[in-house]
Parts: structure tokens; C-alpha cells; sequence
């Protein structure tokens, strides 16, 4: 069977940053230490007035287009996931394919566009519904191009203020991929949740503490119902876990939890024994209440080992470098996670060809899937390719006032005229208002 995967990869970031431990956590008269290790993070990225979901999903595709030498006849799928979309008709790929078409000769008028939306998640959803389709021979050959774009602004005031972030993550799936083949085998974790929704508004409705144990609950579901199909998971089958990060603090609970699971009844419980002794069992106790307890204690305990620390620092650590300094960007979280644990490989001259990643990725509402992907030989040659570090460094950083404007210009309840903080280059800018309400946009050289 052909291998079907991810291609190549690019990441746009907006265009300012905020400093979170300098800038933020001065004026909301916390500790910074609760941003930077806490809940892991130094930065986030936002939009400049002229950027949005359309301009950053269409850049990074531009970027991802022109360094793999592609016109629009090779792409028969365009399917962008969102959850910051401005219009409940006219899907966002749109938007983005009337941007590509300012800057190719040929169009994207056979291509097959859509929206897709479960939260977070959505990001996997469209490589699932584009390796589907590739897979059903629907494809004549072409490839499809998957967007993960989102602005993740929250309320002013809300708690989840401070785990904002802006950006887009461009994938090309194709059959015999250069970075990664995803498995057939998926697991899923699934309920009816109300931890974070949008309805109909702009910002989230939060219960902020529900939504990382709906996480942690959904993704242990999706782990279980993957080993019923891959078989046990263990500790030492993957290189990288990249987990969907909506800040660095959530995933450390993730790994802990996951660390435990796969650990149990193996080499490792018994090696750690002796320091921590045994994984609690519910058999073992006569209520519930006293089994949780005990949990919490060998967790506690698990995490001071040095066994934990060192699958920690090797597994997980290298998937949120990139998060630390954006911040969350929703759909295209997880996608950005493997990306920053590849670069990190690359960086350190591991040689991942035929290792595999354990892929988690969670949408509120509420989702986890969990599959495996195998890197492919040509992965180092895609990851060298990023510009990430660049992007990153040439955002402006914003003063506080900045910020305050910046949030009310992208309040869609506000009318706000500013000036733009950046000037666009070679990338696609927001141009304004239709005469039906539509946006329009430009490409500036
Ligand atoms: N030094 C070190 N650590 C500190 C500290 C200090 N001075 N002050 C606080 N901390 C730690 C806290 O102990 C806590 O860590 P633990 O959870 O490990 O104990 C961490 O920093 C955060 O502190 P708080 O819990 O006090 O922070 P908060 O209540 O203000 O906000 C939050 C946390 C509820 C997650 C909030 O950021 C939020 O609502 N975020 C949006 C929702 C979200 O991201 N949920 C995640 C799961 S849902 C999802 O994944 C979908 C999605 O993308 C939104």
C-alpha cells in the first residue's frame, strides 16, 4: 500500500508578540513565574491590523506552494480548519484560493474546498478527510492542501487571556510523503462536553479548570481506544509525542498521565519500584476515593524520578519550544508541536528516518484522537526548510497599549481604526470591505 502522509510543511505567525512574563503579567499584578513556569510560556503571537485567518492561512500555503515548485493544477483539495471563522456560508478556503489565485496563473476551479470544525481538533479532522480521500483514489494524482489557521482571542479578563496566540500551519498531504506517513490506526475519545464553546460570538465561553480534565479524560479514552486497534502502547515505540498544546503546563499533565499508563505492568513499573513502589491498582483499595488518593501520591512521587524526567526532557520537552513563544493557535496547535519536535531533532543531528511520533490531538466540545506517523527519509530536507526561527524574531513587540488596541481592533463588536505596527511584505494583507460584506484582500510585494 502507497504510503499517504504530510509532505511538507510551513508556519506563519502573526506579526506582533507579546511578552508575557515582561509585559503581561506586570499589568494583571501577577508573579511571572506563573507564565514562564507554570503554564510554560514566554510569548504570544497576534495579528497586526491587516492580518487575520485568510492572510496567515494564505501565506504559509503561498510559502508552502512556491518552495515545493506547485500551481494550482496540482492541488485537487483545499480544506482549511477553523475555529475563528467570520462567515457561516462561505468557508474560509475561499477566501485563501482567491488569494492564491492573485499570485499563480493557473486556479484552484477543480479543486474540492470546505471548512472544517470541531475546535481545536479540526487541524487532524481535514488530514484525516484529505488521506481519505487520497486513499479512495479520488484524488487523479494530486495532492491536498490543509490549513489550520486561527485567531485564539479570548475575552479581556478572561483567564484564558493569557495562553492567546495567532498563527496558521500549512500542510501538503500526497501520496509517498516527504515528512511523515500517518497510520491507519486511530483512537478516539468523544462526549457531549461544555468546557469551551463560541455560540454565535466571537470570544469562548471558558470554564477554564473543566476544560484541562475534559482534556485529560478525552485524550486518556482516545489512548485505550488506539492500543484496542495498534495494540499496547510503550514508552520507547516513539520518538516524540506531540500532543495538542493550548499552553506548555497543559501537555506537562498530559505526559505524566500518559507516562503512567504506558509504563504499567512493564520494565519500567518495576524498575521504579523499589524507588516509588507500585502503580496503585482499584482492586487494591476499598473505595474510590482512597484508590485517587493513592494515584495522586505515586504521581507526585513518579514525577521527582529521574526515569520520568529524562523520557520527559527527550519526548515531550522538544514538542512545545515553538508553543512557548506563540502561544495557542487552536487547529493548528498539535501541527506546530510536531513541528517544533522535528526541528529540535534536526537541530541535535538525530536521525528519525522510520521512528515514529504519537500524535494527540483534542478539540473542546469535546474530542481526542490519537494516531501514529512514521518519518519519512526526506523529513530533515522539509524541516530545514522552515523560516520559523526568523518569523519569530522579527515580530514587533508590542508595549501594553499596543496590545490594548490590537485586542479591541480584532474585537468584531468594536470599530477601531489603527495604524498597522508592521509593514507587510511579500504576504497577503486585508484590503478592506465588499459591497456584500465580504472581505477582500491584496497581495503586497
Ligand atoms: N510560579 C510557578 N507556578 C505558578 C505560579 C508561580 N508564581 N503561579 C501559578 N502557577 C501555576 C499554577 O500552580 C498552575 O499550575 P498547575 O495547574 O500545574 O497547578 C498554573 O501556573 C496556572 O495557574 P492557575 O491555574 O492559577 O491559572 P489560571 O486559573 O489563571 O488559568 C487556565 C489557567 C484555567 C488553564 C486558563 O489559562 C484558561 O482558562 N485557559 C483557556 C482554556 C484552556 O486552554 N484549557 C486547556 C484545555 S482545553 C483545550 O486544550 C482546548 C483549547 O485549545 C482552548
Amino acid at each position: 500500500m502507497t504510503a499517504v502522509g504530510i509532505d511538507a510543511v510551513e508556519i506563519w505567525t502573526g506579526n506582533l508578540k507579546l511578552d508575557l512574563p515582561g509585559t503581561f503579567a506586570p499589568e494583571k499584578g501577577e508573579d511571572p513565574e506563573k507564565y514562564t513556569k507554570g503554564l510554560g510560556l514566554n510569548a504570544s503571537s497576534f495579528p497586526d491590523s491587516y492580518e487575520d485567518i485568510v492572510t496567515m492561512g494564505a501565506n504559509a500555503a503561498h510559502r508552502l506552494m512556491e518552495r515545493k515548485g506547485l500551481e494550482p493544477d496540482d492541488i485537487g483539495r483545499i480544506d482549511v480548519a477553523t475555529e475563528s471563522a467570520f462567515d457561516n456560508s462561505k468557508p474560509v478556503s475561499t477566501y485563501v484560493a482567491g488569494c492564491l489565485e492573485q499570485v499563480y496563473e493557473g486556479d484552484f476551479h477543480h479543486a474540492n474546498k470546505g471548512e472544517r470544525k470541531f475546535a481545536c481538533i479540526a487541524g487532524t479532522q481535514s488530514l484525516d478527510d484529505a488521506y481519505n480521500w487520497i486513499r479512495a483514489g479520488r484524488n487523479r494524482g494530486r495532492s491536498a492542501l490543509v490549513i489550520a489557521t486561527d485567531t485564539a482571542l479570548y475575552a479581556r479578563g478572561d483567564d484564558g487571556e493569557a495562553t492567546q496566540g495567532a498563527g496558521a500551519v500549512a500542510m501538503l498531504i500526497s501520496e509517498d510523503p516527504n515528512l511523515v506517513e500517518l497510520s491507519a490506526e486511530q483512537g478516539y475519545g468523544s462526549a457531549d462536553e461544555t468546557d469551551f464553546l463560541k455560540p454565535n460570538q466571537q470570544f469562548p465561553s471558558v470554564d477554564g479548570k473543566r476544560s484541562v480534565q475534559v482534556y485529560l479524560a478525552r485524550m486518556r479514552e482516545a489512548l485505550e481506544d488506539f492500543e484496542s486497534v495498534a495494540g499496547e502502547v510503550h514508552e520507547e515505540d516513539f520518538v516524540y509525542a506531540p500532543f495538542h498544546t493550548p499552553f506548555p503546563g497543559m501537555v506537562r499533565k498530559a505526559a505524566l498521565l500518559a507516562f503512567r499508563h504506558v509504563t504499567r505492568d512493564t520494565e519500567v513499573e518495576d524498575e521504579l519500584a523499589d524507588e516509588i513502589g507500585r502503580q496503585p491498582r482499584p482492586e487494591a483499595f476499598d473505595s474510590d476515593d482512597d484508590y485517587r488518593d493513592a494515584l495522586r501520591e505515586y504521581m507526585d512521587l513518579l514525577k521527582d524520578t529521574d526515569r520520568y524526567a529524562e523520557w520527559y526532557d527527550t519526548t515531550i520537552d522538544p514538542t512545545l519550544t515553538i508553543s512557548r513563544e506563540v502561544g495557542n493557535w487552536y487547529t493548528g496547535s498539535v501541527h506546530v508541536a510536531r513541528a517544533s519536535a522535528l526541528k529540535h531533532a534536526l537541530e541535535n543531528d538525530r536521525d528519525l528516518a522510520g521512528t515514529k511520533l504519537l500524535v494527540g490531538s483534542y478539540g473542546s466540545g469535546a474530542q481526542a484522537e490519537i494516531h501514529a506517523e512514521t518519518i519519512r527519509e526526506g523529513w530533515a530536507e522539509e524541516i530545514d526548510a522552515l523560516n520559523v526561527d526568523a518569523q519569530l524574531a522579527e515580530r514587533y513587540e508590542m508595549e501594553w497599549a499596543d496590545y490594548e488596541e490590537i485586542h479591541d481592533a480584532h474585537n468584531h463588536e468594536m470599530d477601531v481604526d489603527i495604524e498597522e505596527f508592521t509593514t507587510p511584505s511579500e504576504e497577503f494583507v486585508f484590503d478592506g470591505w465588499g459591497r456584500m460584506g465580504e472581505r477582500k484582500y491584496r497581495y503586497v510585494d
